[in-house]
């Protein structure tokens, strides 16, 4: 089973393959993109010893030579030593301005290979193949890469697109739970932001989805991939329409940020509160409908998902405390917060013009 989205971007449009068999197969879909058979992985520790050498065996059957680098996994990857280390590895390896790169793993090795990528020889090609959700429905697409500086998550980094993405569901298999449902975060916001049915869909489905079912998977991760796709194709370097897909995540890069990235609150965590949070604000502005937040909170709780700021374990500094960190958002303009609210469930749009106060009133409410 395998459905493919194009992400249209002229000389830089790729295709980004979703579906089962993906990776056992993947030397067969490499190979047409490459001018010779060699590759170079990256990957890291939690990956590695789970489908590492489903990849190579899969290379192996396409004539295709390879040599892999596992970087420990984690979030502290995406920084300044690993990045070195891939790059030296990447020279080492001989890898040349027209072979290809490989990352392989969630979003941090995504992120840190893509940037690797894209100062290696000043740009050489590299493709994705995600394992986690939330690398397939968002990180993995759209060509954003970066590591991390001590002064905010995503500083340093790149626009560099992939020329390739594979998105196996199967890998999803191997997830914990509360990865998938981290992951599932930014594929509600999908709905939240651009496509009330979708919701709808969601809503009706997820729950299997979650539970393993293959067919609805393929279909959320491909929803999510076309309508990232459609809003990377209209604005590719976010002086516009991309900021929508950062939907929840001013509230969710405060919380991130006081909880110390750490185990407490996951990314994808963060977005789902985030978004709830979002259509709280949009309905105390008269922007939706009042029924909208709750709608929002009754399916995070039907997936067993965190939905309020009580759920994050231990305690977290007050609303002001809060709002102060939102301004240290690298999506702050003109010392601006921005936000991506809502007029209703699917049709979302950036302002910049919201009240402190009633921010506020959204995050003394949703403690
Ligand atoms: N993850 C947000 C973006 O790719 O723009």
């Amino acid at each position: 089973m395998r459905e493919t989205v194009h992400v249209p971007l002229g000389d830089r449009a790729y295709d980004v393959l979703i579906g089962t068999g993906l990776l056992t197969s993947a030397g067969d879909l490499i190979a047409p993109l490459l001018r010779r058979p060699r590759v170079a992985i990256i990957t890291d520790e939690t990956v590695a010893p789970l489908h590492l050498a489903t990849l190579e065996k899969a290379l192996d059957g396409a004539g295709i030579t390879h040599s892999a680098l596992t970087l420990p996994a984690g979030e502290a990857t995406k920084s300044w030593g690993p990045l070195s280390q891939s790059v030296e590895w990447l020279l080492a390896e001989k890898i040349e301005r027209n072979d290809a790169v490989i990352a392989f793993g969630g979003g941090v090795i995504g992120d840190l290979v893509g940037f690797a990528a894209a100062i290696l020889r000043r740009g050489v090609r590299y493709i994705q193949i995600p394992t986690t959700l939330l690398a397939q429905v968002d990180s993995s697409v759209g060509g954003k890469t970066a590591i991390n500086a001590p002064q905010g998550k995503n500083l340093i980094g790149a626009f560099h697109q992939p020329s390739l993405v594979l998105a196996d569901v199967e890998a999803l298999g191997t997830l914990t739970r509360r990865d998938f449902l981290a992951g599932y975060g930014e594929v509600m916001k999908y709905g939240l932001l651009g496509d009330a049915g979708f919701f709808e869909w969601l809503e009706a489905n997820a729950p299997a989805m979650a539970d393993g079912d293959v067919e609805k998977r393929i279909h959320a991760v491909k929803r999510s991939v076309q309508m990232k796709a459609d809003i990377v194709a209209r604005d590719e370097t976010e002086q516009g329409d991309r900021a929508l897909l950062n939907l929840g995540h001013t509230f969710c890069h405060a919380l991130e940020n006081a909880t110390g990235y750490s185990d407490r609150l996951l990314h994808g965590e963060g977005v789902a509160i985030g978004c709830a949070m979002a259509a709280d604000l949009s309905s105390r502005l008269g922007l939706s409908p009042q029924e909208d937040p709750s709608r929002v909170q009754a399916h995070l709780h039907e997936m067993g998902m965190r939905a309020r700021l009580s759920d994050i374990p231990g305690d977290l500094p007050d609303a002001a405390a809060l709002l102060e960190l939102m301004g240290q958002d690298k999506k702050v303009i003109d010392g601006k917060l921005r936000f991506i609210l809502m007029r209703g469930i699917g049709n979302a749009f950036v302002t910049s013009d919201v009240a402190s106060e009633a921010v506020l009133d959204v995050i003394r409410d949703a403690a």
